[in-house]
């Protein structure tokens, strides 16, 4: 894989199962559209790798605005409603992929739905699936399916049956035990989980007295939850020992080496680029090679998990 000689990357070397990733930070789904161009882009910047927008079977045009509202403090309310163009029109775009080390997310009802994307997909230049089991706002799709251990089981085996690209399940915190949900995954055949997405929540205008969101439920994300993501990776990466993508309010490189220590192989950033735009990759990328430097490791890999051992 080229290097970006603006980084010395290989001192953030990372392999997550079969992906490896010239650093750790990835971009989070949702974030900054699904152009290639743009991958393209963030690749040339030196992010480790980007994970689509959400996509489903067919297109899905989502909730009216207001959709996304910044709650300060580093945090957003969202209730997009998964819009996208579907799996379609989104392989159109992702044919022109040469070298972004790109994840496809999807996201779907039933097992049926996932085969016909991963067959448009999977002879792409992709480096692998992250399975959308915990979107808290949308009906018969993210967590109401993560909700149901017999369709997660069915879902992961009916991509791996076809696919041999690394398969990422993405889970939250809702009505099911994460641990329980991840413990599906893995038994099915995921080669890793990502770890959080938003969590259900609200916010009212007291003026009007009406809820802000159209959806009026959201997903919250940024800096409040990361204590949760921190957890849940925990728990998830030393009861199941299986590679663990860390996400929820991601800022600092303070927070992205937190997270590899609770047993994080990568770390997603999402809502930071939202108040800061894509300087923060940089930032936190050079921050973790100098706490490596002070700390005297090699290289990332070395910070995975160092937490368990308390
Ligand atoms: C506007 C917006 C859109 C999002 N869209 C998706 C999505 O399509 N699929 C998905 O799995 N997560 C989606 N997410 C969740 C993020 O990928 C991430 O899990 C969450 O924001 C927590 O990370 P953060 O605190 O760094 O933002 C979205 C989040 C926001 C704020």
């Amino acid at each position: 894989m080229k290097q970006n000689s603006k980084y010395n990357n290989d001192i953030l070397r990372v392999n997550i199962s079969s992906l490896s990733l010239r650093n750790p930070t990835i971009l989070a789904s949702g974030f900054l559209g699904i152009s290639q161009e743009l991958f393209n882009k963030l690749y040339r910047y030196g992010v480790g790798a980007v994970v689509s927008k959400s996509i489903s079977t067919q297109p899905m045009e989502g909730y009216k605005n207001p959709t996304v509202v910044s709650l300060g403090n580093g945090s957003y309310l969202n209730a997009v409603g998964l819009s996208n163009p579907g799996a379609e029109s989104f392989s159109k775009e992702v044919i022109s992929n040469k070298q972004v080390p790109l994840i496809i997310s999807l996201v779907g009802s039933t097992d049926s739905d996932f085969l016909p994307m991963v067959k448009k997909f999977d002879h792409l230049n992709i480096c692998g699936y992250e399975i959308n089991l915990s979107c808290p706002h949308v009906t018969q799709m993210g967590m109401e399916v993560g909700d149901d251990p017999e369709m997660v089981n069915r879902i992961i085996k009916t991509v791996k049956s076809y696919s041999r690209k690394p398969l990422f399940v993405k889970v939250g915190v809702g009505n099911s035990d994460i641990i329980a949900v991840a413990q599906i995954a893995k038994d099915a055949g995921a080669d890793g989980i990502t770890a959080i997405n938003t969590i259900r929540a609200m916010t009212i205008d007291i003026e009007t007295s009406m809820p802000i969101l159209s959806n009026r439920i959201g997903g919250l994300s940024g800096k409040p939850i990361k204590s949760i993501g921190i957890r849940c990776v925990y728990e998830i990466s030393k009861k199941l020992k299986i590679p663990v993508i860390g996400c929820g309010g991601v800022f600092t490189w303070e927070d992205a080496v937190e997270f590899m220590l609770a047993g994080a192989s990568a770390i997603q950033l999402g809502s930071v680029i939202g108040y800061e735009g894509i300087i923060a990759f940089s930032r936190i990328t050079s921050g973790i090679k100098k706490y490596l430097e002070r700390k005297g490791l090699k290289n990332a890999m070395e910070l995975i998990g160092l937490a368990h051992k308390y």
